[in-house]
């Protein structure tokens, strides 16, 4: 049975739109059979990194007791044991989430989770991850989202180039229409509606394909 690991990084539970997004996906998975473990970066926050030596894998100067690496350890034993990764990735004043980014500060060492050398095989290799980007605003000029997502770009590079995953995006824009329909009628609240409905049933139509996929 593959296994998902769901990752939270939105600040909103109850409102989060990138939340409904990664449990679509959740879902879709579940229903061709796949198991799905969570990690809520929101409700148990990594501290941030305590210390250069944890970036290393022979973890230079870092003291045996060092709770942050056992934290570590478990960050990235989970990655290990899953078979692909969705990550809710609100865009929060245009980066992601400092929880998401502690992850992977926790996660990316050379060596152990990348390789060291360019050139040596890169243990994650061949894992899909899907990216869940929620924005509130819209990015409808591609120079414009050029210059304004630091979201999914620095996942991209982390991911899939440092340690040779497959990686998605699945974007979605006009997140805060409803809010900002008075201030911002350009954010059309039924065209956001419309977005929402598309990007759920991707979401849910990707989550099924990968785990029937990986399934056999
Ligand atoms: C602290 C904060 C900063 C935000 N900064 C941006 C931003 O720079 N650009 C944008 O388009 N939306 C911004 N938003 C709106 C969020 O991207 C939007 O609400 C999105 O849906 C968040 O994902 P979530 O619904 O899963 O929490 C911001 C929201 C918060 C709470």
């Amino acid at each position: 049975m593959p296994t998902l690991l769901r990752i939270d990084s939105s600040v909103s539970p109850e409102s989060s739109v990138s939340r409904r997004l990664t449990e679509a996906f959740a879902r879709g998975w579940e229903e061709a059979g796949g198991a799905v473990v969570v990690r809520d970066l929101d409700a148990d926050r990594l501290p941030h990194l305590p210390c250069r030596g944890l970036h290393f894998p022979h973890r230079p100067g870092v003291p045996a007791d060092l709770p942050e690496a056992a934290l570590q350890d478990a960050v990235i034993e989970e990655v290990f044991d899953a078979d692909a990764l969705v990550i809710g990735a609100p865009m929060y004043n245009h980066s992601m989430p400092s929880t998401l980014k502690a992850w992977l500060d926790y996660l990316h060492v050379p060596g152990r989770t990348a390789p060291a050398l360019p050139g040596d095989p890169a243990p994650l290799a061949g894992r899909t991850a899907v990216i869940i980007s929620t924005r509130g605003a819209a990015y409808d000029d591609p120079a414009l989202e050029q210059e304004a997502d630091h979201v999914v770009p620095p996942l991209r590079v982390l991911l899939g180039t440092a340690m040779g995953m497959e990686v998605e995006a699945i974007t979605l824009d006009r997140t805060l229409a409803d809010m900002l329909a008075e201030v911002m009628p350009e954010l059309d609240p039924a065209l956001a509606a419309r977005l929402f409905a598309e990007a759920a049933e991707r979401a849910f139509a990707r989550g099924r394909e990968l785990a029937a996929a990986l399934a056999g």
